[in-house]
């Protein structure tokens, strides 16, 4: 595929009936969603509906088996492409917990990113300019970039770590996987305004999906689509003030008003307790 194209065109990423399965137990049962540059989506839903999962399985973890559906981005089966391929395509996962890569600095992790996405690799100099400027606009600290990549960085730095990365990459089409969650309140504001930032630089180049248990960052993010995942599929979408009410009144007056059973067996995402089980999740990965 030509780089040059893929820069050029408005993305579009279509799934279509995606079906997914863990350990032979299917967790996405056939999930819908069409994203487009300019387009900002929300997910929300109650913990452990397949949020993470479908992300993942857009990127391509090798953990999960895609048993039914497509995934196209611009008119290609992401679905045959390696990892690296997807990224190349222009694809953008920042992940809910992000990996530690002992022996590899942040800054050379960066720019072999950038420069696989490239056709002339950018100079080192160039390069650590763009590095320099990021940091800076997300107020980072300026020694991040020479640690090796999220090795001991706190739950926030690497949450922000994961927004340096989607600045300095210009993904056509970015998922952020509970970005929000472990920022502190500058934090939030800080990686909401540069989020906001880049959409309105970028135009109709990028399209942002936003997996999210909290209204708040949307406050920053001003969304589009809020949609509902429950029950492995997307049941529910709406404006932002979808997001308001959810906030407000949680998942069962959804589940009530669809007839769903409460497959998930929880329904405590949208309090504070939801974000605990998240943290003692990433404790114990
Ligand atoms: N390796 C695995 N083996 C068995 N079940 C798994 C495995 N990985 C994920 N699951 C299950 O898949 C379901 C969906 O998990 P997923 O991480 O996608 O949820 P989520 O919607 O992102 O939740 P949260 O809001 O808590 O982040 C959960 O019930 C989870 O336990
Ligand atoms: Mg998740």
């Amino acid at each position: 595929m030509s780089m040059h194209k893929a820069e050029q065109q408005k993305p579009v990423l279509d799934i279509k009936d995606f079906t997914v399965e863990v350990d032979g137990m299917e967790i996405l049962h056939g999930l819908n969603l069409h994203i487009e540059g300019g387009e900002v989506h929300a997910i929300m839903g109650p913990n452990g509906t397949g949020k993470s999962t479908l992300a993942s399985a857009i990127m391509g973890h090798p953990r999960f088996d895609i048993t039914r559906g497509e995934v196209i981005l611009n008119g290609e089966d992401l679905l045959s492409l390696s990892v690296d391929e997807r990224a190349r395509a222009g694809l953008f996962l920042g992940m809910q917990y992000p990996a530690e890569v002992s022996g590899v600095t942040n800054s050379d992790f960066l720019r072999s990113a950038v420069n696989a996405r490239r056709e002339t690799p950018l100079g080192v100099l160039p390069f650590l300019r763009q590095l320099n400027e990021a940091v800076s606009e997300l107020e980072m600290r300026e020694t991040l970039p020479d640690r090796y990549l999220n090795e001991g960085f706190s739950g926030g730095e690497k949450k922000r770590n994961e927004i340096l990365q989607m600045k300095l990459l210009k993904p056509s089409i970015a998922l952020l996987d509970e970005i929000d969650s472990g920022l502190d309140i500058d934090a939030l504001r800080i990686v909401g305004q540069n989020i906001t930032a880049m959409m309105e630089e970028r135009g109709d180049q990028m399209g942002l999906l936003m997996i999210t248990h909290y209204q708040r960052l949307l406050d920053y993010i001003q969304p589009q689509f809020v949609h509902v995942l429950m029950n492995g599929r997307i049941v529910h979408t709406g404006d932002a003030t979808l997001a308001k009410r959810l906030e407000a009144e949680g998942y069962d007056w959804l589940r009530k008003e669809l007839d769903l059973a409460d497959e998930d067996g929880t329904d405590i995402a949208g309090d504070n307790e939801g974000e605990l089980d998240a943290d003692l999740d990433a404790l114990f990965m």
